[in-house]
């Protein structure tokens, strides 16, 4: 290929837009032009490359920034096969049992020590599954690991893989791991328990096996370095052979009364609002108790928003509201009905 055609491809993958396209023709240029002995104009081109990138993360989501819903609106149907993001959370967002964040802990200290250990001639532990019921923290806790790590991740949603590329779903997991592999991302495969709706959705019956298989092969040659973690609330789904290949299975259990009350604090944590009636709230937790997390917040919430709306001795000068607990232990009761 001579230094026109690149030149041609660059174009007009700048005038499409498709960022990721331009920057491999560009990749290919510097490497021709270096081949070629144009060493100045490699250099310059490369220097031009790194500042850009560096100057505009645009394919980068921060989830925990203010931006990160605006973003994910503006995402693309066809993006929401994979997206890639940073993250800002850590540990102080999480609430979980002391064995859950000591073995997170211990996950961490490994890959950051992956030289030593693999020096020893040790494997080292890459590959996790959070389980448990939903809206108690695994979607939550790889954001967690992403931020402490402080690596992007690149999120795959494995349901909308399975059910829209049907016939594609080995290819593009392949494609999704070596471009992350390449980058030094994480891998976050939400929704894993889908791999077993492969079947219904499927005429083809080979179509199951071959994902299981990709994801096998996957599995079996990531990099040392490479960390996948895959989420489900249906283990029980998943294949025993896959089941097999995580390194470290971790539970996300619904919260018991002390976490329901470190989830209280953690979401009042900014200082502006305070309960009513603090007496009640060891009923309130009780009524709570057997709700996940995420409704436990979520309803709690929408009480602080209505007794903000029934001016329930609302201070919008200090920026102060009290909080009425009755309305939170019904929404509470609400949320727990069948
Ligand atoms: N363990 C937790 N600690 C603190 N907040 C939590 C926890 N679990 C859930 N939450 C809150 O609920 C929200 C939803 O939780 P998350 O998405 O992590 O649930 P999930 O386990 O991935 O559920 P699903 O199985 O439905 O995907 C979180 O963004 C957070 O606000
Ligand atoms: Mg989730």
């Amino acid at each position: 290929m001579s230094q026109f055609n690149y030149i041609k491809d660059i174009a007009r993958y700048g005038l499409e837009n498709d960022q990721s396209k331009l920057v491999d023709s560009l990749n290919e240029l510097i490497e021709y032009s270096k081949n070629t002995k144009k060493l100045t104009f490699a250099l310059q081109l490369q220097s031009i490359l790194k500042d850009t990138v560096n100057k505009q993360p645009r394919t980068l989501t921060r989830v925990g920034g203010q931006d990160y819903y605006t973003k994910m609106d503006e995402r693309e149907v066809g993006e929401l096969i994979f997206e890639k993001l940073t993250s800002s959370y850590s540990f102080e967002n999480l609430i979980c049992s002391e064995d859950v964040k000591e073995s997170l802990h211990f996950f961490m200290r490994e890959h950051n020590s992956a030289d030593m250990l693999l020096n020893y001639d040790l494997p080292v532990s890459n590959k996790i599954l959070f389980h448990g019921p939903s809206g108690c923290g695994k979607t939550l806790a790889s954001y967690v690991l992403a931020g402490e790590l402080a690596k992007p991740m690149v999120v795959v949603n494995l349901g909308a893989i399975v059910s829209s590329k049907l016939g594609e779903t080995s290819k593009n997991l392949a494609k999704v791991f070596r471009k992350a592999t390449a980058e030094d991302s994480i891998i976050f495969i939400d929704e894993f328990d889908s791999l077993g709706k492969v079947r219904d959705y499927s005429q083809d019956h080979g179509e199951m096996k071959r994902v299981v298989n990709t994801i096998l092969q996957l599995f079996d040659y990531l990099p040392s370095k490479s960390i996948v973690i895959a989420a489900t609330n249906q283990s029980d789904m998943l294949d025993d052979a896959l089941l097999r290949r995580f390194d470290l299975n971790i539970q996300f259990d619904l919260p018991d009364e002390k976490r329901i009350l470190d989830l209280i604090e953690l979401t009042l944590k900014n200082g502006k609002f305070s309960f009513d009636d603090k007496d009640k709230l060891p009923t309130i937790v009780k009524t709570a108790k057997g709700l996940s997390y995420y409704s436990v917040q979520k309803t709690l919430q929408t009480a602080i928003k209505r007794s903000i709306f029934e001016n329930f001795s609302a201070d919008i000068t200090n920026l102060h509201a009290v909080i009425s607990t009755d309305v939170w232990q019904q929404l509470l009761k609400e949320e727990k009905r069948p």
